[in-house]
This record gives C-alpha cells, structure tokens and sequence, in this order.
C-alpha cells in the first residue's frame, strides 16, 4: 500500500526531530510489539526503532489480555537497547508513563493527566493509554516498549462499562489532535525524560509523585495468588508501590492494582 502523505511527513519529522534511528509503518498489522519482538534478535536492525501501525488485528495487553482498540487510537512499539536506560532499566516503565502523561498534558493543560502505577496514564480519571514492556528474546539486551494511546477513537458510543474506565483524547477536547502528532511529542517527552532519569535517577520520585493516581486510595495489588489491600501511599525510591496495611506498611515490586 502507499503511504498517505501525512504518515510520510510525520516519518520526516520524527527522523528528525526525536532519537528513533528508523521508522516501520503499518496501515494494519496483528500487533506492533509482536513485530518488534521479531526484528529484535537480529543484530544489523538499527535501535532505537519504531514500529507505528495505524490498526492492530492481534494487539496485546499485559497480563496476556488482549488490546483491542479502534481506528483512530495511536498504536506503536520501540525497540532499544537495555543499556541506553543505564542499570536500572527496570524502571522504564515508569520513566515512560510519565513521559506519555506530560507529553499528554499538553494537550489537554486543563484536566488531570495522572499515571496509575506500574505504567498505565489517566486522563480525567479514566485509562488513556497503556504500556506493555517485554524483552526481547534471547540476549541481545533490547528492549521493546508497546504503547497504545487512545487519541481519535472517541468512547462516546462505548457499552457503558467501557464509557466509564476509558477515555480518548477525542472524548475530552473540541478538537481532536492527530496521532501523528501525539507520537512526536510523547517521543520527545520519552527522550528528555530518559536522560534527566539517567543522570539522575533519584528525581523520579519527585516528578512521579504529583501525578500518581492511587495515592490516598483503597487499592487491591494482586500478584499470582497473593494479594494485598490497603490505602496506597505512591511509590519508594525503588519504583516499588507503598500499600499502608492493618499491619504496616507493605512494599511490592510488581502486580495488578484494583481501586477498591
Ligand atoms: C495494557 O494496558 O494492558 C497494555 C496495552 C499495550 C497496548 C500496546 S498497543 C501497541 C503495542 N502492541 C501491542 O500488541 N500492545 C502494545
């Protein structure tokens, strides 16, 4: 298929205005990360790399759910090198929501744009965007990072469950921005937020801190078959989520988090 001239000017700009190094663009494919994850294990594909499609068949969600998401949302995956985030690339998600939520920001400055730990962003309280990190296989030390935004894929006429826990961009501005241009602000978001991280990895917290969405609510953290409740208190040095307890204080690096 050709590429409209839109998606061959954004592919410019992104060249470059941001760090990806190359550019794949997909009007359909099954999931971006899966193709990322494809391209990973060979060593002459350039990094950082990004993986844009503008539908995805077969998208993927954390905890193997699937990602389904209509025309309209901004679906794209990149593929980096572990090493580029210094040691503690664990944090990547972290790092990389809260670049998507202050690139998010600026599109709408008057609602709340607020990250709900590990790595998912909320807009006016319901879930914008999600962000699914896997490794690649075998040891190359890459990394891909799957991001789904929802921009022009308006919830309006939604079931009404759905209407309730999600929202698009659309759904909250007169005027919808192009996904063109919400990828080129959240790469440079991504980017300014990898190096003040990586000099500085303690100012996390500070920048986290004001954005996140659990802090002072009940909240249920499920991780296999353990699960802990309480009030959450936002998150440690570590990036671990802090969960005040009838017997203390409990710290807990991974899990799924239900507001109670
Ligand atoms: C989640 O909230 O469960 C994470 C959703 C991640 C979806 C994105 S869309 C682009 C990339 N490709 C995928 O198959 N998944 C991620």
């Amino acid at each position: 298929m050709t590429m409209p001239p839109d998606i061959v000017d954004a592919i410019s700009r992104i060249e470059a205005q941001t760090f990806v190094r190359q550019v794949d663009w997909f009007s359909e494919i099954g999931s971006t990360n899966d193709y990322a994850l494809s391209i990973a294990s060979d060593l002459a594909v350039i990094t950082p790399r990004l993986v844009w499609a503008d539908r995805q068949q077969a998208g993927r969600g954390r905890s193997g759910n699937s990602w389904w998401a209509g025309g309209g949302a901004l679906t794209f995956s990149l593929l980096i090198e572990r090493q580029s985030w210094s040691d503690r690339w664990t944090l990547v998600s972290l790092v990389t929501g809260l670049a998507i939520a202050e690139a998010l920001s600026e599109f709408v400055p008057q609602l709340p744009v607020q990250v709900k730990w590990p790595n998912d962003v909320y807009l006016a309280g319901k879930k914008v965007c999600g962000i699914l990190i896997e490794p690649a296989p075998g040891n190359t030390g890459r990394l891909v990072v799957g991001i789904g935004i929802n921009v022009a894929n308006s919830f309006r006429t939604a079931p009404a469950d759905l209407q309730q826990t999600a929202t698009a961009l659309c759904d909250q501005l007169p005027r919808s921005p192009s996904t063109a241009e919400v990828l080129l602000s959240v790469l440079q978001h991504w980017e300014r937020e990898r190096i003040d991280y990586c000099a500085n990895p303690d100012s996390l917290l500070t920048r986290w801190t004001p954005r996140c969405y659990l802090s002072g609510k009940r909240v249920q953290l499920t991780a296999g078959e353990a699960s802990v409740s309480g009030l959450c208190r936002g998150i440690d040095d570590d990036g671990c989520l802090l969960i005040e307890t009838a017997s203390g204080l409990e710290r807990r690096i991974a899990g799924t988090v239900r507001v109670q």
